[in-house]
């Protein structure tokens, strides 16, 4: 077992295969605690992440949101950081992404999303996802076992959202190859947080808007090359591109992490197996246990705008807190028996696992759509779902390695086996 009050956990891999544990003891020392190497505020109680996500947000800012405290700050904090970080903002790693905007270009830029993202737009797209569900288990099903990640998750997920956008057919191999690994890997840290991948992406995603922008196809890159602000003005080819880009990037991945967390937990707990096959329509809240307990995205951070205090702990102007999701979700404090498998716990959607707040996944009904149609293939299609001995060992010794990024959570390879129905 690792030390957990030496260990680094931005930086160190170690930690990657313990991660409840050592969140469990940063807890129990302080749910909001200075960690010793990059000078972090870790917040691993429930009370409060959901002051800095909710009540306390307007004092933070997201521009760290997807580096945390790797990447220095082009500037030296001195008291309120609002003009500092004005000036600075452009030097900074990520910024220019969604997910680490502010108000007001935040909500100008999130609300040409939303308005594509419609109710109508993801039930269309859930036939789609079926027809495509359907292939995907007639393709590994006669096997009675497979790589879950490899063989089912990422190509699941991937395609559903180049379907979504619009990617063709014939270029959505060739994206998955350039996005390459996520970034946050651990070992050279510092340097893979500062690189954004998705640049890579920009030239494709530029030319698909553009020729949209002359000829409309219906899909959604069509609507966010046309979209306008609600003042009427247009985003610009520059911003689009990078929306485009970031959906893509953020719609792919995350989805396929909780797919295999749920196939993992179904084969690791047959009770809970056998629950959800005698009633499928429990599969949504069952989706949200998974969520708690093996969340995709493992941490959000937050650049204090200003002197603030968070469980009445002092955070200084130009902190950076990391939301640990983990951590809040086990908190013993909102969630009895943090670590007990449980889809009948009365609040069990109350995890962040898709954040809270201004910045909550716009993606979360579009995840969930995924993850609940594959689920109800699966079930219906096999008897018994069950995790490989030969590769992670028998119950109660099993080895699964996770992925050694300090942002993203997710299983290196998940290999299970079926009885077909
Ligand atoms: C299980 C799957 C997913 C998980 C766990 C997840 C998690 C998250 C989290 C935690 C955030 C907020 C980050 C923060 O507060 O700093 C976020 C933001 C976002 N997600 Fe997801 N996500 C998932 C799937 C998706 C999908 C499928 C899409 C695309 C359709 C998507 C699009 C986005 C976008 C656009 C944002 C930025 C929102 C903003 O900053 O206003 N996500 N996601």
């Amino acid at each position: 077992m690792a030390d957990y009050d030496t260990i680094d956990f931005f930086t160190d891999p170690a930690i990657v295969n313990d991660t409840p544990a050592y969140l469990a003891h940063l807890r129990a020392r302080c749910p909001v605690l200075r960690e010793p190497h990059h000078g972090a505020f870790m917040v691993t109680g429930y009370d409060a992440a959901m002051e800095v996500l909710g009540t306390k947000s307007a004092g933070f800012s997201s521009a760290v949101a997807v580096t945390g405290p790797l990447p220095p700050l082009p500037f030296t904090p001195d008291g309120d950081i609002r003009a500092a970080l004005a000036e600075h903002r452009g030097e900074m790693p990520w910024t220019d992404h969604l997910a680490a905007m502010d108000p007001p270009e935040h909500g100008a830029n999130r609300a040409l999303l939303t308005q594509l993202l419609t109710h109508s737009r993801l039930k269309a797209n859930e036939d789609y996802v079926r027809g495509l569900v359907v292939r995907l288990v007639d393709g590994v099903i006669a096997r009675k076992g497979c790589e879950i990640t490899r063989d089912f998750a990422h190509a699941l997920s991937t395609l559903v959202i180049a379907d979504l956008l619009g990617v063709p057919e014939e270029d959505r191999a060739g994206l998955i190859e350039e996005l390459g690994a996520p970034p946050t890997q651990m070992g050279d840290a510092a340097h893979k947080a500062q690189s954004d991948p998705l640049a890579h992406l920009a030239p494709r995603f530029r030319a698909y808007l553009e020729a949209r922008l002359a000829e409309p196809r219906g899909d959604m890159m069509s609507d966010l090359v046309h979209a306008t602000y609600r003042d009427g003005s247009r985003p610009g080819l520059a911003t689009v591109t990078r929306l485009a880009c970031f959906l893509f990037g953020a719609g792919q991945d995350t989805s396929a992490r909780l797919l295999a967390f749920a196939f993992r937990v179904l084969g690791d707990n047959r009770a809970v197996q056998a629950k959800l096959r005698a009633d499928l329509s429990r599969i949504p809240d069952f989706i949200e246990e998974v969520l708690r307990l093996e969340n995709p995205v493992k941490c959000l951070s937050r650049l204090a705008l200003e002197q603030t205090a968070i469980a009445g702990v002092a955070i200084p102007a130009g902190a950076i807190l990391t939301v640990n999701v983990g951590g809040a979700n086990r908190d013993p404090a909102h969630f009895p028996e943090p670590d007990r498998f449980d889809f009948d716990r009365p609040n069990v959607r109350d995890h962040i696992s898709f954040s809270r707040g201004t910045h909550a996944c716009l993606g979360a009904p579009l995840a969930r759509m995924e993850v609940r149609v594959a689920l109800e293939q699966f079930l219906a299609r096999t008897r018994d779902i069950r995790i490989c001995e030969a590769e992670h060992g028998p119950p109660g010794a099993r080895r699964y390695a996770y992925e050694p990024t300090y942002l993203l959570q997710g299983l290196e390879a998940l290999h299970v086996e079926w009885d077909p129905a």
